[in-house]
């Protein structure tokens, strides 16, 4: 369970000011949850198909220029002499790099303050200020500075093949996650993952496709959605299951998902699991009380579904010929943060940059009504859901470090 140390952080309030602000908080909240559920009604989901459909928006992603690869970071220790060819990323907003701007969905992030600290300051979709964890696993192995959405037209041969994300804004793995804010669900994820692997075989050939798929890190993080949104928030699935039976059914879907991987030939496959999701500012705000606290119900349902997920990979990795397929803990960092943010260097780790930082996301998260923080850099979270790009590097710094040892050629 996670102890919060930073509350004792006064709040003095004055008792009308509080009211205002939750009346204030109510509202805005109940505009954003049904700013979803029109969504829902008016709009679908593109269907993967053999070609991405017409671009609803122009591509807002710079272009990185005739730049070759990065000069490779210095290799991570453990790395000794394995470079992976690619990196794939599926999952959620953590490792959506702008998926979300080529389907109709609300769960988006094309629009400033995001992406303000994103090379050229462009947002591109990415839920972040800057750049996000599949960017710097992709950086710090020394494949490319940042990895662009799969459904981003225009992708070249050198993009495809080191790498792209398939990741959705807004998904998890219950499959209702994605269906209420109309994000990309995991099996469609899958989907353009193997029409990818079509059209790389197409231009370079069947055997080196299979090569590169085989040799490339497959990267899932998913589950916060699914706990935060759908369990907790909506409470759509609070009725059907209790958290134990909730769990273990997400688990059961992330393992199903990581042997359709495995099916389709990825070779070294890593999830994420998930972060102490209790703590992000509009949980906090949502369920903390007064002092906004962290949620330690939500805590605990999310260290129930990582026990799960990495039990049942561990026993699937067993049965998986010729493959790597490892959990991967970031709970423990991510509270470590929380709980000494003075070690890490950063002032504020209960309120998002973003506006009053309680629960802007998303939409309400905009250069019209948004003021922001004086110092992104000092803040763990930029929105009330996802962290900003420094903790995100710190995060991704250690276990690209620490953790992918395993997926290193012997
Ligand atoms: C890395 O491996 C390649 C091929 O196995 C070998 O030629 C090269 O010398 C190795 N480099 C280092 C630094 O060990
Ligand atoms: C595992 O690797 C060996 C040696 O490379 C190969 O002969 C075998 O077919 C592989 N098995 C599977 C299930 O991929
Ligand atoms: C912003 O915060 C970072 C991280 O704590 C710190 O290193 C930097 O000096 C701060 N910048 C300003 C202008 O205060």
């Amino acid at each position: 369970m996670l102890h919060d140390r930073v509350v004792s952080r006064s709040y003095s309030l004055s008792s009308s000011k509080l009211s205002r602000c939750v009346l204030f908080l109510s509202l805005s909240y109940i505009f954003f949850v049904q700013m979803y559920a029109s969504a829902n009604r008016l709009q679908q989901v593109r269907k993967p198909g053999p070609t991405p459909g017409p671009n609803p928006c122009p591509s807002p992603e710079p272009k990185p220029g005739p730049s070759p690869r990065p000069a490779p970071t210095p290799t991570p220790p453990g790395a000794r002499n394995t470079t992976f060819p690619a990196i794939f990323a599926f999952g959620d907003s953590i490792v959506d790099t702008g998926n979300n701007n080529y389907i109709l969905t609300l769960v988006r992030a094309n629009f400033l303050p995001y992406g303000m600290n994103f090379p050229h300051g462009v947002p591109t979709g990415r839920f972040c200020n800057g750049k996000i964890p599949s960017d710097f696993i992709a950086e710090f192995l020394g494949i490319k500075p940042v990895l662009p959405p799969y459904l981003r037209p225009g992708l070249t041969r050198e993009d495809l093949l080191t790498g792209v994300s398939f990741a959705s804004g807004g998904s998890g793995y219950d499959p209702l996650t994605p269906i209420e804010v109309r994000a990309i669900p995991m099996s469609d994820q899958l989907t353009y993952f193997q029409e990818y692997i079509e059209k790389v075989k197409g231009f370079a050939g069947k055997e080196k496709a299979e090569h590169i798929i085989s040799k490339s890190l497959a990267i899932v993080i998913a589950g916060s959605d699914d706990l935060a949104n759908t369990y907790y928030g909506t409470h759509t699935e609070e009725f059907l299951y209790d958290i134990d039976s909730y769990t273990s059914f997400m688990a059961t879907s992330a393992a199903s998902f990581a042997m359709q991987l495995y099916e389709s030939g990825a070779r070294k496959i890593g999830f994420i699991g998930v972060s102490p999701i209790g703590c992000i500012p509009i949980q906090r705000t949502a369920r903390g009380g007064l002092h906004r606290k962290c949620a330690d119900e939500v805590n605990v349902a999310a260290q129930l579904f990582n026990s799960k997920l990495s039990t049942s990979l561990h026993s699937m990795a067993e049965t998986l010929k010729n493959a790597t397929l490892v959990y991967i803990d970031i709970y423990s960092l991510f509270t470590h943060m929380i709980q000494n943010p003075e070690e890490y260097g950063f002032d504020e780790i209960d309120k998002g940059c973003c506006g009053t930082g309680l629960i802007e996301l998303g939409p309400l998260c905009n250069q019209f009504t948004s003021l922001l923080c004086n110092n992104v850099s000092s803040y763990m979270f930029w929105d009330s859901y996802h962290p900003t790009e420094r903790a995100y590097r710190i995060l991704t710094k250690k276990f690209v470090e620490d953790d992918l040892s395993p997926f290193y050629d012997k």
